[in-house]
């Protein structure tokens, strides 16, 4: 069968994937291995996806990598992926450089160990200049976590009148994110057959289409994303209006 890459409109590409890379523990249980090999065979999954996502030309591509509610697992596997991704960020930077991507970060960074902080911002610093794919690491993140984080922005300026509460609209509430300058997803992937959301991009997924696969994550590859691609190609996005008014 003709490949997926070859099958997607390469005139259609979303500018921005978001990815929730879940399915590393049951990975490793299958595996019969620690849950720590399933993070581990993980990161392959992230080069592959990020090599993928720079073929086709997406602009954007955001990875759930930890969320806030990650913080309540044991100890001993919060600490193994904190390492995995200050080791993942070492490696990588000069392939990243090679293939021109730039890197940022969401979340809540300051509540990142400080090497993990540190190591991010030697690595975004880098990447800066660059002007290919931008990939986005979401790290101690979470919508709701983002969403309160805007609210007590615009609070704070309406308190000292900097901001007039008539004023708060869709577009000034969107400014205060940490996504803030980034085009909301077009389309958003889940892989490991579960169907959720689990408090990933709330504000910004208003429209997103979802994609959800039953590959686990550490299977996933390029190949994945372009099948997805070409699912996402052949929807019909109406954001709330009726088909005429789209096709016309
Ligand atoms: C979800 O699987 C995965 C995570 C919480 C960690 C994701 C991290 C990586 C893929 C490592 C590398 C990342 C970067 C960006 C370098 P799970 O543990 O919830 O799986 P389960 O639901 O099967 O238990």
């Amino acid at each position: 069968m003709e490949s997926f890459r070859n099958r997607l409109d390469t005139k259609k590409v979303p500018k921005h994937v978001a990815i929730i890379m879940d399915g590393n523990g049951r990975w490793a249980e299958q595996h019969g291995s620690s849950r720590i090999m399933g993070h581990e065979h993980g990161v392959e999954s992230v080069r592959s996806a990020v090599e993928g996502a720079g073929e086709i030309g997406i602009r954007h591509l955001t990875l759930y990598a930890f969320s806030t509610e990650n913080w309540e697992r044991p100890k001993a596997e919060v600490d193994a992926l904190m390492s995995l991704f200050v080791q993942a960020i070492e490696n990588e930077t000069d392939k990243l450089m090679k293939n021109n991507v730039r890197l940022s970060a969401i979340g809540n960074i300051a509540a990142m160990p400080a090497d993990v902080k540190a190591n991010l911002d030697r690595c975004i610093d880098r990447l800066k200049e660059n002007t290919g794919l931008n990939l986005i690491l979401a790290l101690s993140y979470s919508g709701q976590w983002d969403i309160i984080n805007a609210v007590k922005q615009i609070a704070a300026e309406a308190a000292n009148q900097q901001l007039d509460p008539e004023k708060i609209n869709n577009e000034v509430f969107r400014k205060h994110l940490s996504t803030s300058g980034i085009p909301d997803p077009e389309l958003l992937i889940r892989t490991s057959g579960e169907y959720r959301i689990s408090n990933f991009l709330l504000w910004e997924i208003a429209y997103t289409e979802l994609y959800f696969m039953p590959k686990l994550w550490p299977d996933f590859r390029k190949e994945d994303l372009f099948e997805a691609v070409v699912d996402y190609q052949n929807r019909e996005r109406r954001f709330g209006k009726t088909r005429e008014q789209i096709t016309n």
